[in-house]
């Protein structure tokens, strides 16, 4: 194949310590990942020389059809990973997979290829996680739904947090910094620590190897509030960066995500670009527009700490956008062009429009204040993106979120107090695996969404855990899947909240 490969006796020790993953399914086609390590935080103790590593895929759990078997490379400029794009397989078909290297075989991975586009697929089961943060907790929510039957699993991002070491739990402390007095990740040795030690977690592993997975990232998987090449404005000192500064940050953050996730688009090592964003079909049940909402955006409006301010200065922020102009053409055409039953804008942060008690002035909390980092931030764009969803007749409209770390049912409106009229769509705000949601924000919020965001059908601050979406042909279910605890690695899961759209009928309902 010409380039040297070490033998294979090489490898001295198991290096699929990180584990397996699948994901971006098609209906001939998935991609196998897996990453070698020797020391998972030292990605040179690998060496230097590229790895040869079979790959095999069978019909069957114990390897008896095997369907497709290769040999990949593991590359040291990409930390050994490895992204195995394999086609020719049949649609809505479960497959089995491993590696194996230097004596060493995986573990076993299971995964599913998409309906084919022509069916029309009877039910879709789909997990929808993110925001994982490691130091404030466990993830019994993965073993959870490790256990769950998904045809795929979402991921909204925050699948690492880029902050310093500083855990109650002694064993879920973040890997240090290697930048003397930086308390944040910035180099590529930075952020390929921090993944691995991600992926040291079991029940990640589980999750990962139960089914194939759809990936997106949001913030801190480079840096909180980013907005392309600016980073967070409440950064002072060592940590406050010029745009050409904070592209080598977000080209190293970039690599290393890729380096770690079942992601199909091959990225060039070193580029300060990825384009992530990308579509998947479900036969003519489910078209998924999975977005990237932090590469392509402007600044939030008016440099607030923390990016919350008054709602005018995301009314006035005509110039502003999520997604960059080439992301949302693209967003319209996939749009406009579905002909699946249900369209679903699978992004990072919430479209709805929220007031929020100003909790920067504990002093005076109203007039309300707007999170100027979601769409609240980008008025004029959201407004764009829901007349173009009416005006277009675009078929049953999902919108997915997260960022916030609670969950977040609502009906979205062009007129957001226009309660009389139709929902234009319906969002749905997964709450974190992990990461944390200030539990003295819950009880005032219960008490101020009736009043002051009287489209929020559902919210719950309190509760850690993942959606479980049930589409059919007649309605979309989803189930927010709570833990009663993330202080723990084993907790019981339960279905804490239920809510249905109706095929056709826009808006939310009791299930
Ligand atoms: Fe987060």
């Amino acid at each position: 194949m010409g380039i040297r490969t070490a033998h294979a006796e090489r490898v001295q020790q198991d290096p699929f310590k990180l584990g397996v993953a699948s994901g971006d399914p098609l209906p001939d086609g998935i991609v196998l990942w897996t990453r070698l390590v020797a020391d998972p935080y030292d990605a040179p103790s690998m060496g230097t020389t590229p790895v040869q590593v079979e790959w095999e895929i069978a019909a069957d759990p114990r390897f008896r059809q095997v369907v497709r078997r290769a040999v990949a490379v593991a590359d040291p400029a990409l930390a050994h990973s490895v992204h195995v794009d394999v086609r020719g397989l049949a649609p809505a078909r479960d497959y089995w997979y491993r590696f194996r290297t230097g004596g060493h075989l995986s573990p076993v991975g299971r995964t599913r290829t998409a309906p084919s586009p022509r069916s029309r697929p009877g039910a879709i089961r789909l997990g929808v996680v993110n925001c994982q943060d490691w130091q404030n907790g466990y993830w019994p929510a993965y073993t959870a739904l490790a256990e769950e039957d998904l045809d795929a699993v979402l991921h909204l991002g925050d699948y690492i947090y880029e902050w310093d070491p500083n855990s109650t739990y002694p064993d879920r402390l973040h890997t240090t910094p290697a930048t003397p007095g930086l308390n944040q990740l910035v180099s590529l040795a930075d952020y390929r620590a921090r993944h691995a030690q991600y992926k040291t977690d079991p029940a990640l592993q589980a999750a990962h190897a139960a089914f194939p997975w759809i990936v997106t990232w949001d913030d801190h998987d480079v840096e909180n509030n980013y907005a392309d090449l600016l980073d967070e404005n409440d950064d002072v000192g060592a940590r406050r960066q010029d745009p050409a500064t904070f592209a080598l940050q977000r080209a190293a953050a970039y690599q290393a995500y890729y380096e770690h996730l079942p992601l199909r688009q091959r990225l060039d090592p070193g580029s300060p670009d990825y384009r992530i964003y990308r579509r998947f079909d479900f036969g003519d049940l489910v078209r998924l527009n999975v977005l990237d909402t932090r590469q392509y955006r402007t600044d939030q409006p008016g440099g607030f700490p923390r990016d919350f301010g008054p709602p005018a200065a995301g009314t006035q922020n005509t110039a502003g956008t999520l997604t960059g102009d080439v992301q949302e053409r693209w967003l319209r055409r996939g749009l406009a062009d579905s002909r699946a039953l249900w369209n679903v804008i699978t992004q990072q942060v919430m479209m709805s429009q929220i007031r929020f008690p100003n909790f920067l002035d504990p002093t005076r909390p109203l007039p309300p204040i707007a999170n100027l980092d979601q769409w609240d931030g980008y008025d004029p764009a959201r407004r764009r993106l829901l007349q173009f969803l009416r005006d277009a007749r675009v078929a049953n409209p999902i919108v997915l979120a997260g960022d916030i770390h609670s969950s977040w049912f609502s009906d979205l409106r062009i007129e957001r107090d226009d309660l009389n009229s139709a929902p234009v769509a319906v969002e749905f705000t997964a709450t974190s695996v992990s990461s944390d949601f200030p539990i003295e924000f819950d009880a005032p919020l219960k008490a101020f969404n009736p009043v002051f965001n009287r489209h929020v059908r559902y919210y719950d601050g309190s509760l850690r855990g993942y959606l479980r979406l049930n589409i059919d042909r007649e309605q979309w279910i989803t189930d927010a899947r709570t833990v009663a605890s993330i202080a723990v690695r084993q907790s019981p899961v339960i279905t804490s909240a239920s809510w249905a759209v109706a095929a056709g009928k826009p808006g939310l309902q009791p299930a």
